[in-house]
Order: C-alpha cells, then sequence, then structure tokens
C-alpha cells in the first residue's frame, strides 16, 4: 500500500533576476522590476511531497521528524534569511522559483533516504507557485 505525505515549510529569502550574459536593457525587458538591483524578498512557501508503503510498525510512510530535521538542516538553515543570490547553487544559475525548486529537490533527492522523494513544490507569491519532480 502506498501512500503519499506533503509537509509544507515556510521561509523568507531575497534574490535578484539577473543575468550576466544578457545586457543591462535585455535584463531589464526579461525580468522587469525583478532586475531592480537592490533586489526584493519573498515569503516562501515549499511543499515537500514523499510517498512509500505504509510502514506496518508505524503506520507512517516516512516519520515527519526525520523529515523535518532533513529540510531544517539541509534547506531552510540554508536558505531561510539569506540572499539566495549569493548561495553556491545561484553563482551560475538564476535564482528563479523554478531553479530554486529544481535544486532543492536535488539537495532532497541526494540526501534524504528515509522515503521516495516524489515532488518539491514552492509558492513564492499567492498568485504563483512551482512544481518539479524531476525530469
Ligand atoms: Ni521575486
Amino acid at each position: 500500500m502506498k501512500a503519499h505525505l506533503t509537509r509544507r515549510y515556510m521561509f523568507s529569502a531575497s534574490h535578484r533576476l539577473h543575468s550576466d550574459a544578457m545586457s543591462k536593457a535585455e535584463n531589464a525587458a526579461t525580468y522587469g522590476k525583478c532586475n531592480n538591483q537592490y533586489g526584493h524578498g519573498h515569503n516562501y512557501a515549499l511543499e515537500v511531497t514523499v510517498s512509500g508503503p505504509v510502514d506496518e510498525s508505524t503506520g507512517m510512510v516516512c516519520n515527519l521528524l526525520d523529515l523535518d530535521r532533513f529540510v531544517q538542516r539541509e534547506i531552510l538553515q540554508r536558505f531561510d534569511l539569506e540572499n539566495l543570490n549569493n548561495r553556491a547553487e545561484f553563482i551560475e544559475t538564476i535564482p528563479t522559483t523554478e531553479n530554486l525548486c529544481t535544486a532543492i529537490y536535488d539537495i532532497l533527492q541526494r540526501g534524504f533516504t528515509h522515503a521516495h522523494l516524489d515532488k518539491v513544490r514552492i509558492e513564492e507569491t499567492m498568485m504563483n507557485s512551482f512544481e518539479y519532480a524531476g525530469e
């Protein structure tokens, strides 16, 4: 019996959308206000979905304590109250929320071993969200 578990986390970070490969005018045309040199912040809502068989002895897909501990240590400590542009993940990658989704998915995929990782979803604002579930 396979079941899914989705857990929600909140973090805040700033970013500036800017590509060194583009001219000033191209950056402004592509990213608009998000290219403003001072950056801006978001309160991100991150949802992590894992799945697997329900363990007969615990009745759980995955222990939330294990998931929380991993996300706290590997995701929230890395990105909460940070400027995403300064993080190693975004030195050569534009810190759009699409790319944030894939970066977080990759970190979880590499290190979280307690359940199968299905999907990462991030709400950037009330009006938009992004999902990544691997290739
Ligand atoms: Ni933004």
